[in-house]
């Protein structure tokens, strides 16, 4: 009996099921919507081969590709590939396409990358190579010219660019050179040492705000000659030898402290061990952008400056380029690659 019952509401079931698939057949089926309608009595689709008219008028191409005809990087022979990629910006699949940059295996780490804030066009095919976890990190490596082989992929250092130019295992001052404005610091703010006439006004308007704060400041060194680095690294290498010594100190030529824009500062009471832990280097982290200065080497940021975290190192830059490098929290060596050189961000 009950066997019977379960029959018969299959049964029942069957057939409703049935009649639903027949009512969803005879539904009149919903118009898909339009596609967008190209004008192709347009010139610049005329211009095209009739091949390529022929994609137009049965909207295989559309209007994100008649967007692209005028523009003077179009090359008809790569329509497909504009086609393919439309996800990438307009100006940009062009070049991404022209240049043979963008493929099947690449184009989802593509999209990424170049959605970074501070992505430069130049640079797409290095950061698609570096090896890093996340897309901030290959693009600010980098733009940070950490692609390339330090100390030997160098470059003169671009001294037009004055107080903001950038010096790092990359780019090295040309042989001889030293400001010529270096005045020498008064005995009450540190050790015997030299600064340029700006930074050290700079630096002395620091120290008495910084005074007024109730904290101590000692320059420990300032400027470096390109001989004292020479000395200075040697010493360092025949101690702890070159792989070491070049994560904490500049080879000659390549030292921030030969720019007379850098002071190494402390507070009477500690060391380079544990200056990072006193309230003057969290004052100087906090304040040394409105006097014009930035820390050069940050915590964590190793890979990028190429050196350890130096919580004593401060680099004179004029006021408004500080307080952008310190709102930005970038390195300067990104900052620099971003604002300052790639011409593509002028
Ligand atoms: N300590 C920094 C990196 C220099 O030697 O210039
Ligand atoms: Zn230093």
């Amino acid at each position: 009996m009950k066997r019977r019952r379960l029959l018969t509401v299959l049964s029942v079931i069957a057939i409703l099921l049935a009649l639903f698939d027949l009512a969803l057949w005879l539904w009149p089926k919903k118009e898909a919507a339009p596609p967008a309608v190209v004008e192709t009595a347009d010139p610049l689709i005329k211009a095209l081969s009739a091949e390529n008219q022929q994609k137009f008028k049965e909207n295989i191409y559309g209007s994100e590709e008649k967007a692209l005809l005028a523009d003077n990087n179009f090359i008809e022979a790569n329509l497909e590939q504009y086609a393919r990629y439309r996800e990438f910006p307009a100006a940009l699949r062009l070049r991404l396409v022209n240049d043979g940059i963008v493929n099947e295996q690449n184009k989802d780490l593509l999209l990424q990358i170049v959605q970074d804030p501070y992505y430069i066009y130049e640079k797409t095919a290095a950061y698609l190579s570096a090896e890093k976890d996340t897309v901030r990190e290959r693009v600010e490596y980098v733009n940070a010219g950490r692609d390339k082989e330090a100390y030997v992929d160098v470059k003169e250092a671009d001294l037009s660019k004055g107080i903001l130019v950038n010096i790092n295992k990359y780019y090295h001052f040309p042989e001889g050179y030293s400001p010529d404005d270096l005045v020498q610091i008064d005995a009450k703010y540190g050790l015997q040492s030299y600064l340029r006439r700006e930074a050290y006004a700079a630096y002395e308007e620091m120290d008495a705000a910084a005074t007024a704060d109730g904290m101590r400041l000692l320059i420990v060194s300032a400027y470096r000659s390109y001989d004292k680095q020479v000395s200075l690294y040697n010493s360092y290498v025949a101690n702890d030898g070159v792989e070491a010594a070049d994560t904490y100190s500049a080879r000659p030529g390549h030292s921030d402290h030969q720019t007379g824009l850098v002071v190494d500062v402390l507070s009477p009471t500690t060391d380079f061990s544990d200056f990072y832990q006193s309230p003057e280097a969290k004052w100087l982290a906090e304040n040394a952008h409105k006097y014009g200065f930035i820390m050069r080497y940050p915590e964590g940021k190793d890979d990028v400056t190429g050196y350890e975290y130096e919580a004593w190192h401060f680099r004179y830059i004029g006021r408004e380029t500080a307080a952008k490098v310190y709102e930005s929290g970038l390195t300067y060596d990104e900052y620099y690659a971003y604002y300052i050189e790639s011409r593509t961000n002028e």
